[in-house]
């Protein structure tokens, strides 16, 4: 990436969570907590943000560090989520990570990143023995995915503020091999995916994003294919286990 490109991101993360002191309790934290028996271990929480997971984490028991290059964010989690389990440091990941960890968590932020796959063989070499990483990251493979990445990939129609990459299973099942490692995974938020929540995004959503691309596009018309898209795709898309909007991924160790 780009110097300048890195500089531009992290602005806008401490922006967001200057403004918003922006603190993300969601379905994935649930999802994720659930993975492990977190008593006695130790966790790195790379782009830990404000800090909230690995404080639930610290909790449970957990030995949690969390670490993360925005200001804002590292300055919220030490007021807001403290814990004697839990440390913070502000630190860019890309360029520095030490210690030796039993789970590396990167919750919403692997997307972010430049180099995905060497972010991940770095995250390798920092596991013990039987060590795992747990990741999470929009998942485009679903009508989300297939109405957005159209807009962007052919019309240059700004989608997201920061992420990189549009990632889907097939990319973690593609780098586990590589890496060696054992992969389970699932997605979570179908109905974001392709059903009622994806249709009331769009509906809000569409409008701005022709705006921004300076395209008169007719409410009308909008309505008409999100009302195609709710009758005609969102019946089968709920059936699908794989088009959630968001993928979480446990790569392991193999015994
Ligand atoms: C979408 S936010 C997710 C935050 C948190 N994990 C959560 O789920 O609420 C992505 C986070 O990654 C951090 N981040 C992105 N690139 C980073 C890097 N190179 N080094 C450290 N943190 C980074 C951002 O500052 C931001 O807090």
């Amino acid at each position: 990436m780009k110097m300048n490109q890195n500089i531009k991101l992290k602005k806008i993360y401490d922006k967001t969570f200057k403004k918003k002191n922006r603190v993300r309790e969601t379905d994935e934290f649930k999802e994720v907590l659930k993975i492990d028996q977190w008593t006695g271990k130790t966790i790195l929480d790379v782009g830990c943000g404000t800090g909230k997971l690995a404080y639930m984490i610290a909790k449970k028991g957990g030995k949690v560090k969390g670490i993360d290059y925005s200001t804002t964010a590292i300055e919220t989690a030490l007021s807001k989520y403290s814990h004697p389990n839990l440390s913070y440091e502000k630190v860019d990941v890309s360029k520095k990570i030490s210690g030796k960890y039993d789970v590396i968590i990167s919750i919403g932020t692997l997307e972010h990143m430049d180099q995905p796959y060497t972010m991940l063989k770095k995250f390798k070499s920092h596991l013990k023995p039987r060590g795992k990483i747990i990741l999470t990251s929009p998942n485009w493979a679903n009508p989300r995915g297939f109405i957005l990445m159209t807009l962007w990939a052919l019309f240059d129609a700004p989608i997201t503020l920061a992420d990189l990459h549009y990632l889907t299973p097939v990319d973690f099942i593609k780098w586990a091999e590589q890496l060696e490692l054992k992969l389970n995974w699932k997605t979570i938020e179908h109905s974001w995916g392709g059903g009622d929540k994806l249709i009331a995004d769009l509906k809000q959503r569409l409008p701005k994003v022709f705006k921004d691309m300076k395209m008169n596009v007719k409410q009308q018309k909008i309505d008409l294919f999100l009302k195609w898209i709710n009758q005609r795709v969102v019946p089968i898309t709920q059936l699908s286990e794989e088009g959630g909007a968001i993928g979480i991924y446990v790569l392991s160790k193999r015994k």
